[in-house]
């Protein structure tokens, strides 16, 4: 069985690798990955050398350089993390996220057409069901929640999933679709909040919270979502979306104050800055389908996730030091310096 992987010198796609190998011993598994500012070569250097691993450095959007590989390897199952995923940076510049996000997409399934796969995975996400209202504690995102998407990001990301829909129906290309809360883990880019809250806290620097810090974000171990996927790819309906959650709502200024606490870090160093434009107000994700159609459940409570999750920051500052000692320096001052 071979399995291609896009993206996966990003965070959930890494992971994900790491987590079929270990798995399934007997898959192979093909890396795409064009290397952006989001993507390491470092994050996948303890599989490099595995026999059953192969890394090739590809641009989603390269019709030629991805028929080519698909004619080489004829993957079975195609995995497509391959994104750019900072809703900040597509409210700087839509523009990449159209190209990638959408046009990627369907480069990576005519392909998976052509070659005949017999499963094309698209990983998507819960933004594209746009915000909850804070005071509904009673209302959560399920499958069949009109899409409504407040970003750029979400919106590119919600054009890929009625994309994949229209493959499928059209062409009759096997696909699922995954629509996964908010991740956390190792490998974790420091430009989202809680690898930049790490950071930040280390070097004592202030802690940027949006607003007033009282959005909800749904967060789920890095972990569980790439089982959940590994489920769905073998087990999931064609033609279905799943969504992944762990009901673990949480306000950001609480995540923020966490870290402090469990990193000995003072309150004081948390710092109110303007809002995101369009800023979600909260994300919660209703898992009964995937649980009652695939048996998932999370397994890593958020209280002992985010430990492991500091705990490997710490043990790891050379991965994270080398980011953010190079472009990131004027990413972060464009963004957080006149804030
Ligand atoms: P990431 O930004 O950490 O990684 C993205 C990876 O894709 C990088 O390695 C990058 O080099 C690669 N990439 C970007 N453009 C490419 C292109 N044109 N061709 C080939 N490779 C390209 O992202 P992530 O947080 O790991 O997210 C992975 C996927 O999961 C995305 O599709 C995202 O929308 C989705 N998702 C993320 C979360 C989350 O909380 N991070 C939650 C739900 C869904
Ligand atoms: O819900 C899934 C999505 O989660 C994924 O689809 C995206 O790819 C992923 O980036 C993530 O999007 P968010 O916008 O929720 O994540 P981010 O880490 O950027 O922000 C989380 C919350 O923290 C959000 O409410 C904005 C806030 N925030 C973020 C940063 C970077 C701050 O208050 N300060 C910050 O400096």
């Amino acid at each position: 069985m071979t399995v291609l992987v896009t993206g996966g010198a990003g965070f959930i796609g890494s992971n994900f690798i790491f987590h079929m190998l270990d798995a399934h011993p007997d898959y192979r598994i093909v890396c795409v990955d064009k290397l952006t500012y989001a993507g390491n070569l470092s994050t996948l250097e303890s599989v490099m050398d595995d026999p059953n691993f192969r890394f090739c450095k590809l641009d989603i959007c390269d019709r030629e350089g991805v028929d080519e590989l698909f004619a080489e390897e004829k993957p079975d199952i195609v995995v497509n993390f391959a994104a750019e995923s900072h809703v900040d940076r597509s409210i700087e510049n839509p523009e990449i996220f159209l190209q990638t996000n959408i046009v990627g997409t369907s480069v990576m399934m005519d392909a998976a057409r052509k070659y005949g796969v017999k499963r094309y995975h698209q990983v998507s996400t819960d933004e594209v069901y746009g915000d909850l209202p804070l005071d509904r504690p009673d209302l959560f995102f399920t499958e069949t929640t009109p899409i409504h998407t407040s970003s750029p990001y979400s919106s590119s990301k919600a054009g890929a999933d009625l994309l994949v829909l229209a493959y499928h129906r059209t062409y009759g290309l096997p696909v699922t679709i995954s629509r996964c809360s908010n991740n956390y883990g190792p490998y974790h880019f420091p430009e989202k909040l809680i690898p930049l809250m790490i950071a930040n806290a280390l070097a004592d620097k202030p802690l940027p919270v949006y607003g007033k810090g009282e959005n909800v974000r749904d967060w789920l171990y890095v972990e569980d979502h790439c089982k959940a996927i590994d489920l769905i790819i073998h087990n999931g309906r064609v033609g279905e979306v799943y969504n992944v959650g762990g009901h673990n709502e949480m306000a950001n200024i609480d995540i923020v104050k966490l870290i402090c606490k469990e990193l000995g870090k003072p309150e004081s160093l948390i710092t109110y800055v303007t809002d995101r434009k369009g800023h979600d107000m909260r994300y919660a994700i209703d898992p009964t389908k995937i649980h009652n159609e695939l048996g998932w459940l999370p397994e890593t409570k958020f209280a002992d996730g985010i430990k492991k999750t500091i705990k490997w920051y710490l043990e790891n500052e050379k991965w994270w030091k080398d980011i953010i000692s190079g472009e990131y320096q004027n990413y972060y001052e464009k963004m957080y310096g006149n804030r």
